[in-house]
């Protein structure tokens, strides 16, 4: 069975039927009727992903249960790996699993014997259901990174001349890192990242993108713009916040003014209105951010499809 940990494991054929079939899907396709059962597994808070695999599962016919850390056995102390064999011995496929430390996802994934490229020979299988990276620590969220694609696809964006500005705390978001990793792939003709020093990533990271340490010159000509949170849940210390961080960071109703008439905002959620965003675009006739949540249900539906029926992608 296929598995979904990250965009670099997905081939580029992949990633084109993925976005394809959510296009279609989000232009009325019928989903496919599917048999077997998931498990959401969500042991960091989540509205948007986790809802949107609910709903995807469900339209597929598939049987889902969600569980979260509070009210799991993993508040008891059950590791993860049990966790997913219990499941699995209740019939669960597919372990659809959002955790905040990325080396957990991973050395489950390994463990199940699911990593490397999917191209490549896998090691032995173990017994055990497949994983979807819901959303892992700093480091990756390949099912928004894919949503994302798809969103900005459908508003005919030429990807070679397109200007992608990610703003805001780039440092821990595994948004920004998955999107990068997957706009790169689609060959955007260039990427840029600004936020504050400290949610910067460091030097020798993400060396394909362009660095700028003012919102105004990652704005300049820029057709998309990302805005990104501040990962509280991430960070230890203090950080700049609130209505100062706004005035310099954020994005306004002033520099949206500046830039070409058909840039358009994209936000992963959840927004904190007036901090990286003024309240007054979240809205907007500029915002995607709405098409977004929209597109994920149709982006998970396709990649249950593509999970469980391989022969059909
Ligand atoms: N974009 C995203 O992952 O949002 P949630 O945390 O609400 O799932």
């Amino acid at each position: 069975m296929r598995y979904l940990l990250d965009i670099e494991s997905l081939a580029d054929d992949d990633i084109s039927a993925l976005m394809q079939r959510a296009n279609a899907l989000a232009s009325g396709a019928a989903p496919r009727v599917l048999h077997g059962s998931v498990a959401n597994v969500f042991m960091e808070p989540s509205t948007r992903t986790r809802v949107s695999f609910e709903l995807a599962a469900r339209r597929l016919g598939l049987d889902v249960v969600t569980i979260e850390q509070a009210s799991s056995s993993a508040s008891k102390g059950e590791s993860l790996l049990d966790t997913a064999r219990t499941l699995s011995a209740m019939g669960v496929e597919i372990l659809v699993l959002r955790h905040r430390d990325d080396e957990a996802v991973r050395r489950l994934a390994e463990q199940l014997g699911l990593s490397g490229h999917q191209s490549e020979r896998q090691p032995e299988r173990q017994p055990g259901p497949s994983i979807v990276n819901a959303g892992s620590g700093g480091r990756a969220h390949p099912s928004q990174a894919l949503l994302d694609a798809v969103t900005l696809a459908r508003t005919g964006l030429d990807w070679p001349q397109a200007t992608i500005a990610i703003v805001g705390d780039i440092r821990h978001s595994r948004v920004a890192r998955s999107g990068i990793a997957l706009f790169s792939r689609l060959g955007a003709g260039e990427l840029r990242i600004a936020g504050p020093r400290e949610f910067m990533p460091d030097d020798n990271d993400l060396p394909h993108v362009q660095r700028h340490d003012r919102i105004d010159t990652a704005l300049r000509g820029a057709n998309v713009v990302i805005c990104l949170r501040i990962q509280r849940e991430r960070i230890t210390g203090s950080y700049p916040d609130g209505a100062a961080y706004h005035r310099q960071w954020g994005l306004t109703a002033e520099r949206l003014e500046q830039l070409p008439p058909t840039t358009c905002i994209l936000h992963p959620g959840p927004v904190n209105h007036d901090v990286e965003i003024a309240a007054e675009l979240v809205h907007g006739p500029r915002s995607l951010i709405l098409e977004q949540v929209r597109i994920g249900v149709h982006l998970r539906t396709a990649l249950f499809e593509w999970l469980l029926e391989p022969s059909q992608n």
